[in-house]
């Protein structure tokens, strides 16, 4: 299991202190969430930000979308030193334009669901290009929200859905994961979790980290 912590909870005075102790305290990924007030009712963080937490290390950058027309919005982040970049399929841009977008880029695409939003529905897009899904935990819009129970069911439809197509697709799912619910999402077939009140709250992150990959 790789722990994707979101830095939306972090201490924002010092940003670069908190994304170095996330690594250092054994991350995989760091992940970003863009939110532009309309798609959700939240603002937060530019690519400027990106670029310049990027001098710190190569650890993949994981920025997840929450953006009305996100195809507008993957030239600047591809420039900022993304990685991984996810994308709402609930959003108003085209899922496959948007995917060639990304991957025009050399960058690896995600897709990412809603709670209310069924597995089926995204069916349709999932081809060798997609590196990711992205299965949301809570509503999308803040941190510290408490994780929908049905997530852990809906991340075991969609790994029998990828297993069919390309098994090669990890399976992420964001927010609400704590030490208390990722090892039934382990098992239902999550490959990475977005833990951000949990990860940072903890006194010492590491621990932190360590538990939710033991359990
Ligand atoms: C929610 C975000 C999540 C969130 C995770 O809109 O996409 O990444 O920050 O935070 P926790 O782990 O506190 O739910
Ligand atoms: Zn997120």
């Amino acid at each position: 299991m790789k722990i994707a912590p979101s830095i939306l909870s972090c201490d924002f005075s010092c940003m670069g202190n908190e994304v170095k102790s996330i690594i250092n305290a054994g991350a995989e990924f760091v992940h970003f969430d863009v939110m532009d007030g309309r798609f959700v009712p939240n603002i937060f963080f530019a690519p400027d930000i990106t670029k310049s937490l990027r001098k710190f290390s190569n650890i993949l950058f994981d920025i997840h979308l929450m953006v009305t027309d996100p195809i507008n919005h993957i030239e600047r982040f591809a420039l900022s030193g993304a990685d991984i970049i996810s994308f709402h399929v609930e959003s108003k841009s085209d899922v496959n334009k948007t995917i060639n977008s990304i991957k025009k880029r050399e960058l690896k695409p995600g897709i990412v669901i809603n709670p209310k939003t069924l597995p089926e529905e995204i069916i349709k897009y999932i081809n060798d290009d997609v590196y990711m899904i992205v299965i949301m935990g809570v509503e999308p819009g803040f941190s510290g929200q408490k994780f929908i129970p049905e997530t852990t069911e809906k991340v075991a439809r969609v790994k029998q859905i990828i297993e069919k197509i390309n098994p090669n697709i990890l399976i992420e799912v964001d927010g609400g994961v704590g030490e208390f619910n990722i090892k039934k999402l382990r098992e239902a077939g999550a490959d990475v979790c977005v833990s951000g009140s949990y990860v940072f709250s903890s006194k010492d992150r590491k621990k932190a980290i360590k538990l939710l990959k033991d359990s």
